[in-house]
């Protein structure tokens, strides 16, 4: 989509609190057991350990190394800071926090009208962004069962199926992992064709709502499936405060992007539509 494409279509329709954004092409490929009723309650407090281990640090730390990423072409903006592309999202991270702050939200969706927008790349490089505030806690979650893409993008391998988690089965000690101190992921080994009803299920939002309390995380980020070919996207969107919508401004049409706002809208808010390959003429660091 052209620049004046873009302007046609927030002048058109576009929500007033939308948030555009123009992502500049990098280039880079850029509980404790019940105690026994014969236990008195001072011999109880004796046998407990003072606090309990806070549960993000349970979360188990994996090794992120920046240049075995850049040797693999990771498309990953955080290792050059001066980059304009990396200058693009420090500055959507923080437009986001302020309005996420302001309303007091904090689940995300990152979804596009079509694969290969760059769904997964903006989930993955705005995570890292958020994850570089000082004393925050941020949490990136693939929910793209049909072609997850998280762990790819990051370099890392996941630890098994999401589905497992989402569903209660699987422990999120044993599903989640940290890249960094201040970033957890929950990443999905393999694809999932049921994936609506995996998002739909009973456990999904009583496991996510558990997760956050838990984690104590500030922002968690949902990378999702493409609105416009799955219904899978749509019905995640109880579990979220708002949408991100990914435009790629090579091939994004104006109509899509209302089709796209037409399925969201009364389903939830829109954050804004964030242009990514877009020209340096676009971009509003210029
Ligand atoms: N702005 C960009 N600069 C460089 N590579 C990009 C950019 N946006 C997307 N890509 C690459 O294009 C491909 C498709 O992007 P991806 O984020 O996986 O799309 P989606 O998740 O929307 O299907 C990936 O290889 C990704 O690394
Ligand atoms: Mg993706």
């Amino acid at each position: 989509m052209s620049e004046q494409g873009f302007k046609r279509f927030r002048r058109r329709g576009a929500p007033a609190d939308t948030m555009p954004f123009a992502a500049e092409d990098g280039g880079r490929q850029p509980a404790m057991a019940p105690l026994a009723a014969t236990v008195s309650a001072a011999a109880a407090s004796a046998q407990l350990p003072a606090t309990l281990p806070d549960p993000w640090d349970r979360i188990r730390q994996v090794p992120f190394d920046a240049a075995a990423q850049a040797q693999a072409r990771l498309p990953l903006v955080s290792r050059f800071r001066a980059d304009p592309a990396a200058k693009s999202f420090d500055l959507l991270r923080t437009r986001l926090l302020h309005t996420l702050k302001a309303r007091g939200w904090k689940r995300v969706a990152l979804t596009a009208p079509a694969a290969g927008c760059g769904a997964t790349f903006t989930a993955v490089n705005l995570a890292l962004s958020l994850a570089r505030v000082p004393d925050s806690r941020t949490v990136l979650m693939d929910m793209n069962f049909r072609r997850p893409g998280a762990a790819r993008a990051l370099g890392m391998t996941a630890p098994g199926q999401l589905a497992g988690f989402l569903s209660g089965r699987v422990q999120m000690e044993d599903q989640l992992l940290r890249p960094l101190p201040s970033l957890a992921v929950g990443l999905n080994s393999a694809a999932d064709q049921d994936a609506a009803e995996i998002l739909h299920g009973r456990s999904c939002a009583g496991v996510l709502e558990d997760m956050m309390l838990r984690l104590g995380a500030d922002t968690a980020l949902f990378d999702l499936p493409p609105v416009l070919e799955h219904d899978d996207t749509a019905a995640f969107l109880p579990q979220v405060d708002g949408v991100l919508l990914i435009a790629d401004g090579t091939s994004t049409t104006a109509a899509q992007l209302a089709a796209c706002e037409k399925m969201l809208a009364g389903h939830t808010q829109m954050l804004g539509v964030v242009l990514n390959r877009a020209r340096k003429a676009d971009s509003p660091l210029n």
